[in-house]
Formats: C-alpha cells, sequence, structure tokens
C-alpha cells in the first residue's frame, strides 16, 4: 500500500495555514518531513490534532505570529510553502531560508519575483527571508523556470491577494493539482492548475470544507516499481494514481519489464532471470521522467545489458551517490550532467551513505539486489519521505532491517 504523497501533504499543511477555519486532512504520510512541518505550524501557534488512520486536523486560527526563524525550518525544503501561506494570511512573513537535499544550489529567486510582483517587499539576510506588503495584489506572473516550488508558494499566497494572478509556465506536477484542489475545496478560487497557467482569484475568506485526502505518492510507488524490476520480482504497488505512473512504466517497458495496470494499480514483473535492455532516460519536469526516480532507476540500470545513458536536466549536481555505487562495484561514469552505467553488472555488498533522500533510496534497493550484505548509513534522511519503507520491503520479501545506533529518530505520529 502506497502512503499519501509527501510533496502534496508538505503543501496542503502549509497551505491549511491560510484558512479562516479548520480542516481534516486525510492520508498524511508518517514520514519526518510532515512531522517536522507540523511542529513548525505548531511553533506558530496552530492547533493540530494527529487523529486515527493518517488523518489531521488543523486549525489555523490560533495562529499568532507571522515569524518562523528556527533549525528546523531550516532542516526542510517545503518550509519555504509557509512564506506564501503567512504572506497570504497576514501580509507579512520572517523565515528562516529552507534547507532540504543537497543537490546543487536550490535558489528561489522564482518564488522572490512572484512575490514581488505581487507587491511584497522582499529582503534576505542572516539566513532569514523577511517580507511584507502594503496592498498585496494579484498579477501577471511568468516563470523562467517551470519550477514546483515557485508554483505552489505563489499559488498559495495568491489565494488571498486582492484581484486576479496568472502564473504562466507554471509547473504541473501532480501535487501542485492536489494543493489546488485542497484550496478549491476550502473555498478558493483556482483554475489551470495540471496545466502551465494557474489563474486565482483571490478570495476575501477561506471557511475551510469537507475533509480533504492527499493523493498517493507518486515517487514512493515509483521506487518499489523500480525495486521490482532491478530484483526481478513480482509486485504490485496499491492506492496509486496509475496514470501518475505513466512517465516510469513506459520506460520500464522499454528496458523488457512487464507492467500491467487496473483502477489504482500497478503490477510489475519480469519473467525469471530476464535480460533488460540498456536504455536512456533523461529527467524533465512533469509529464517527463521524474528526476525523483533518479538515483533509483541508476540502480535498476546497473542490472540492464549495454551501456544506458541518464540525463539529468533538472539539477545540477545529483549524481552524487553514484561514488557510493562504485564502492559496490557499479561501472558508471559521470560527465556533467548524465550518467553512463555499464551493465550488466554484480554488485555487491558494501558499507554506503544514504547521501539524501531518494539517492538513500536507491543505496537501499542497491543493497537488495548485491551479492552478500549491504549496511547503509545516515538512514534518517531516506525516513523524511519513506513511511514504513523497511516494513513494506520486508512484506514484500526482503532480507532487511533497521538498526538505531541511539533512539529511534522522532516521527510525532
Ligand atoms: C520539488 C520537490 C523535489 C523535486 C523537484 C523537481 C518538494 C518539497 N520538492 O523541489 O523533490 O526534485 O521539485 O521535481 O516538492 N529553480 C530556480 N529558481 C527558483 C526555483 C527553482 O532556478 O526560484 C530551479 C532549481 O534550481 C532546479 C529547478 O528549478 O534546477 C527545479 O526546481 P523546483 O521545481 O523549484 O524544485 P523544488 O520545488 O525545490
Amino acid at each position: 500500500m502506497i502512503s499519501g504523497s509527501k510533496n502534496a501533504a508538505l503543501g496542503i499543511i502549509a497551505a491549511a495555514m491560510l484558512l479562516d477555519g479548520s480542516c481534516v486532512i486525510e492520508n498524511a504520510p508518517h514520514i519526518s518531513d510532515v512531522s517536522v512541518l507540523l511542529s513548525i505550524c505548531r511553533d506558530l501557534g496552530a492547533t493540530v490534532t494527529l487523529n486515527a488512520n493518517h488523518s489531521l486536523t488543523i486549525d489555523p486560527r490560533t495562529i499568532t505570529t507571522c515569524e518562523a526563524v528556527s533549525t528546523k525550518v531550516r532542516s526542510i525544503r517545503a518550509s519555504y510553502y509557509l512564506q506564501g501561506a503567512l504572506l497570504g494570511r497576514f501580509h507579512k512573513a520572517v523565515l528562516s531560508l529552507p534547507g532540504g537535499c543537497n543537490f546543487g544550489t536550490r535558489p528561489i529567486d522564482q518564488h522572490v519575483k512572484g512575490f514581488e510582483a505581487m507587491g511584497v517587499k522582499v529582503s534576505i539576510a542572516h539566513g532569514n527571508i523577511e517580507m511584507s506588503a502594503d496592498t498585496f495584489h494579484g498579477d501577471h506572473i511568468y516563470l523562467d523556470i517551470a519550477s514546483v516550488g515557485a508554483t505552489i508558494n505563489l499559488m498559495i499566497a495568491a489565494v488571498k491577494a486582492q484581484g486576479v494572478t496568472v502564473i504562466e509556465n507554471a509547473a504541473r506536477e501532480p501535487h501542485i493539482v492536489d494543493v489546488a484542489n485542497f484550496l478549491n475545496t476550502m473555498g478558493a478560487n483556482i483554475k489551470g492548475a495540471g496545466t502551465d497557467v494557474i489563474r486565482i482569484t483571490g478570495v476575501e475568506a477561506l471557511p475551510g470544507g469537507p475533509s480533504y485526502s492527499i493523493i498517493p505518492d507518486q515517487i514512493e510507488a515509483g521506487t518499489y516499481m523500480i525495486a521490482a524490476a532491478a530484483t526481478r520480482g513480482d509486485v504490485v504497488v496499491r492506492n496509486i494514481i496509475p496514470k501518475h505512473m505513466e512517465p516510469l512504466s513506459v520506460k520500464l517497458e522499454e528496458m523488457g519489464v512487464q507492467t500491467q495496470s487496473g483502477d489504482d494499480w500497478f503490477r510489475v514483473w519480469t519473467d525469471g532471470q530476464a535480460v533488460l535492455s540498456k536504455t536512456t532516460f533523461k529527467t524533465l519536469p512533469y509529464p517527463g521522467f521524474p528526476t525523483d526516480l533518479q538515483p533509483q532507476t541508476t540502480v535498476l540500470l546497473c542490472t540492464a545489458t549495454g551501456i544506458s545513458r541518464m540525463y539529468e536536466t533538472v539539477w545540477e549536481n545529483r549524481f552524487q551517490y553514484v561514488d557510493e555505487l562504485k564502492l559496490m562495484g557499479a561501472d558508471i561514469s559521470v560527465a556533467e550532467r548524465v550518467a553512463l552505467i555499464s551493465g550488466p553488472c554484480q554488485l555487491t555488498g558494501a558499507r554506503i551513505m544514504a547521501r539524501d533522500l531518494r539517492a538513500g533510496a536507491a543505496m537501499v534497493l542497491a543493497g537488495l539486489v548485491a551479492n552478500g550484505e549491504t549496511e547503509v548509513y545516515n538512514i534518517e534522511v531516506i525516513e523524511r519521505g519513506y513511511e514504513h519503507l523497511v516494513e513494506k520491503l520486508s512484506a514484500l520479501g526482503a532480507d532487511i532491517r533497521a538498526v538505531y545506533d541511539q533512539e529511534k529518530p522522532s516521527v510525532v505520529f
């Protein structure tokens, strides 16, 4: 069973800080990034109740401040969505700049450009971003890059801006549509999410609404689908939206992996010791192949026959994990933004490091494929985005366990 989408949950929880009433959010994944964001929301004064069955009740009417300056805010990327939410609520916000996985510089110039167009004065100093607007109004914003974060951040803010905001060259990822659907359910007026032009008409109030269920996690589902192919297994992933998996499934089929889908599931399997063929991948914004499945796919390509190419076009430095795979015997060379992967290569167990969330998942997959025992260190980064990874893989037959030197990291669910 696939959990709720990490990136949708983070956008939706931040967007909930705009509401004038309480809301119930269902299918919230139990992962540490969500737990950190909820803790930041509590620090702002919001009332957050954890219900059974992955449900949350959030009441932002108790928020007392527009300031969130802390290491918690710095520790996750998605804390930047609070910029849009607090601006929408107070027309003023002071936040620590966001952190998150390190795969090159992660500028926020497109967020800032959009806020400035909406009448916001922005200054960045001492690791914080300070924003305030005398009149906070809609405008026509053209993004130079189809940034997921800028699209969501500006969309959230625009919900409470005066007049109409049009975001052009908007990103189209499924979680952008989910955040828009959540806000519309709560009383917003957003049209066009999922296309490259989003039109938001500002509203006076957001009363809240019926409970809202977060979409399934496309990247978590993709990770298990890739794991099935890499281990030459047979796995059915359930509770997914099959359409969201097509950028991956068509490529798996190109390699010789078999797939089948139904209303809310995908089956991925190979025939016995199937020979998978070399393939070229290129990461792109949705509906292209997701960059967040790039490291996991590289592990799969180690098992394919021939020289595969993996082009990374979204992030400037997302091949750092390749050094870890080389410790396991992988034959990979990286030149700028392309990795050449020669296979098939029998990986061997080693002590390796989870360098970031998705690279960490890739290291686990490499361990499943390798001969002998693999130890993956720094697994806390994997828990930022995968709920019960060890349990889910064990249920599929993997020989895997999590070991903590100290107490298990806190996920407040
Ligand atoms: C989000 C995801 C992340 C995923 C990425 C791309 C969350 C919390 N994170 O990150 O997992 O890998 O989308 O699908 O949802 N850029 C700029 N200026 C900006 C903003 C972005 O130049 O103001 C560039 C970035 O450096 C990068 C590209 O645009 O090269 C895409 O970034 P963006 O889509 O914004 O990614 P995030 O929202 O940070």
